[in-house]
């Protein structure tokens, strides 16, 4: 954590409360402001990610951190039955998709073993407390031959694009959600990249995990990242 960003991230043991109560704050205005702030490509990107997890019709999908909805709606348009949990109770309660939510964490799922063809996670990654407890949760719940397929914004390497996305996501948002809604929280939402581990870290975690094909793409010059895995068939 650099000095910069020191007022705006909190410390682990601090992260949990701090992320839920930011949530809460936020959540009447979190889909129109996402929807601007990534001038409505948000959209394209969930559903790449639901690509990426290539699941079938009838199959039950966990969606972590599903905060309002919006995954929960593409994968019911695609007659998949989802499940979403999410941290924070009025991100839920915003929530318009028709479905089974539940509040609680990503590091302790309240599902049974094996109990699941799949799991999502849409920009929240970076929020987890603990991303190994939350592996090792996707890894439990998901059946031998499941998938799984997580999403979160990244930090692009070609400088170029990096002024350009930092002009953009470390000063504009942050006014602009400021104005809107809460800059504090609009300033943690950008910042809260640095949480997440690089892309060879990710994929290391996932194989230490026991996932099997695990990958990795970039979208949008790098700004926007999804991983994906399999659990093996031969799971146990
Ligand atoms: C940026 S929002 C993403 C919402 C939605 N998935 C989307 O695609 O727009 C992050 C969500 O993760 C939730 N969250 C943060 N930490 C969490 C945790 N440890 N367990 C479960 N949900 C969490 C937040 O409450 C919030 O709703």
């Amino acid at each position: 954590m650099t000095k910069d960003n020191h007022n705006i991230l909190p410390a682990t043991e601090e992260k949990m409360i701090t992320v839920r109560s930011m949530f809460d704050s936020i959540a009447v205005d979190y889909e129109k402001l996402n929807s601007y702030m990534t001038f409505g490509m948000d959209r394209g990107w969930r559903k790449k990610l639901l690509e990426h997890l290539g699941a079938k019709p009838n199959s039950t999908v966990l969606d972590v951190g599903c905060g309002t909805g919006d995954l929960i709606r593409e994968l019911q348009k695609r007659n998949i039955k989802a499940i979403g949990i999410d941290l924070s109770f009025n991100m839920i309660k915003q929530n318009r998709a028709l479905g089974n939510i539940v509040q609680g964490i990503a590091e302790q799922l309240p599902f049974r073993d094996d109990s699941l063809d799949g799991l999502v996670s849409g920009f929240s990654l970076r929020n987890f407390v603990n991303l190994k407890d939350f592996f090792k949760e996707c890894y439990r719940v998901v059946k031998p031959g499941g998938r799984i397929a997580l999403l979160d914004i990244a930090e692009p390497r070609l400088p170029v694009i990096k002024e350009v996305h930092d002009l953009w996501f470390k000063k504009c948002v942050p006014a602009i959600g400021g104005i809107l809604s809460d800059k504090k929280a609009y300033s943690y939402l950008p910042a809260s990249t640095v949480y997440l581990p690089d892309r060879q870290t990710l994929l290391s975690m996932l194989n230490e995990q026991g996932f099997l094909g695990s990958g990795h793409k970039q979208l949008f010059f790098g700004t926007v990242q999804i991983l994906d895995a399999t659990v093996p068939v031969f799971k146990h």
